[in-house]
């Protein structure tokens, strides 16, 4: 047994024990093919749109419900509120969402409102368009009673006057600085859906705007093949089209696991990795098969499955 894969099981055993005993005790009955899987250690917001698959609740709603856990959630700075600002303090925030059918939506440099992977399926069920930018993101917001919210905290203002010391800007690849909730979502009706959103990279120029409400790059779902999420450096995963080549890949016969490692070598190959930074994906096929792959080491998805709600390692190219 590999050792990467050794430490993964004893660290899924870990984790499943404890969520399976709080299932069990609950006389909790999952539905058997239904699965969620989110980039990172989401864990609450993962397990929420599990709980909602389970319940039957459709693929859509439960990825935009789930990643609204981590948008609410201020100690997560990469996403909605306590999401790190950009250079001029203002934290603006993208998403979008697709689902079964291939309808989408999208939100860009959106300030002030919370959820915005929610106000994106808004946009794709509400309006003619796939997508909406800044101002009239914004007011669109307004006009369907999202309340405004100043979306920096005492800590991410703090954090970011700190920053403001140095100005020094440098793509970060660790686990406590990772970026973007990507979440797939497969129904009991075998469908998937899928939700992505995030304030982008930490003090970004401003208007800077990256792969994560940019359908086929952030996210994509043909549900004829699966869909795929990305999360990282948004200006290489917009060059290769990430998620977009990713499902492509699948549709032509590769594995979730093959494709991702596929779609992260084809970045790999472009870059000299002098400058080191982090991009992964995660996917999942028809059959609700799941895989992943990384750029850097220290990537983890989570995976809900059966009742379960594990923790995963990711292979990476380095
Ligand atoms: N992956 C998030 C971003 O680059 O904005």
């Amino acid at each position: 047994m590999k050792r990467r894969n050794f430490i993964f099981d004893i660290f899924s055993i870990s984790l499943m024990s404890s969520l399976s005993t709080r299932l069990k005790a609950k006389n909790f009955n999952f539905t058997p093919m239904v699965r969620s899987i989110s980039t990172w250690k989401t864990t609450e917001a993962n397990l929420k749109a599990g709980l909602l698959l389970d319940k039957g609740i459709d693929g859509l709603t439960a990825a935009v419900e789930g990643v609204a856990v981590e948008e609410e959630n201020p100690k997560n700075t990469t996403v909605g509120f306590g999401g790190a600002p950009d250079r001029t303090g203002k934290v603006t925030l993208d998403a979008c969402v697709m689902n079964h059918l291939g309808d989408c939506g999208a939100v860009v440099a959106v300030e002030n409102i919370v959820n915005v992977a929610r106000l994106a399926k808004d946009v794709m069920e509400k309006t003619p368009h796939v997508m909406l930018a800044g101002k009239g993101a914004h007011d669109f917001a307004i006009s369907e009673g999202y309340k405004q919210t100043d979306l920096l905290t005492e800590k991410s203002k703090e954090d970011w006057k700190k920053w403001l010391e140095s100005e020094q800007y440098k793509p970060i690849i660790n686990i406590e600085n990772h970026d973007t909730i990507g979440m797939l979502c497969l129904d009991k009706n075998k469908n998937i859906s899928g939700a992505c959103t995030t304030s982008g990279l930490a003090y970004k120029m401003r208007g800077r705007v990256g792969d994560s409400p940019i359908i086929g790059s952030g996210l994509f779902i043909d549900n004829k093949v699966g869909g795929a999420v990305a999360t990282g450096l948004g200006e290489e995963v917009l060059k290769t089209v990430g998620s977009f080549l990713v499902v492509e890949l699948m549709r032509q016969g590769k594995s979730p696991h093959e494709a991702c490692e596929a779609a992260v070598k084809r970045i790999v190959s472009s870059n000299s990795q002098e400058n080191k930074f982090q991009v992964a994906y995660i996917a999942m096929n028809k059959d609700g098969d799941v895989g992943s792959y990384s750029i850097e080491p220290g990537f983890t998805y989570m995976d809900y499955f059966k009742g379960e709600n594990k923790e995963k390692i990711t292979e990476s190219a380095f």
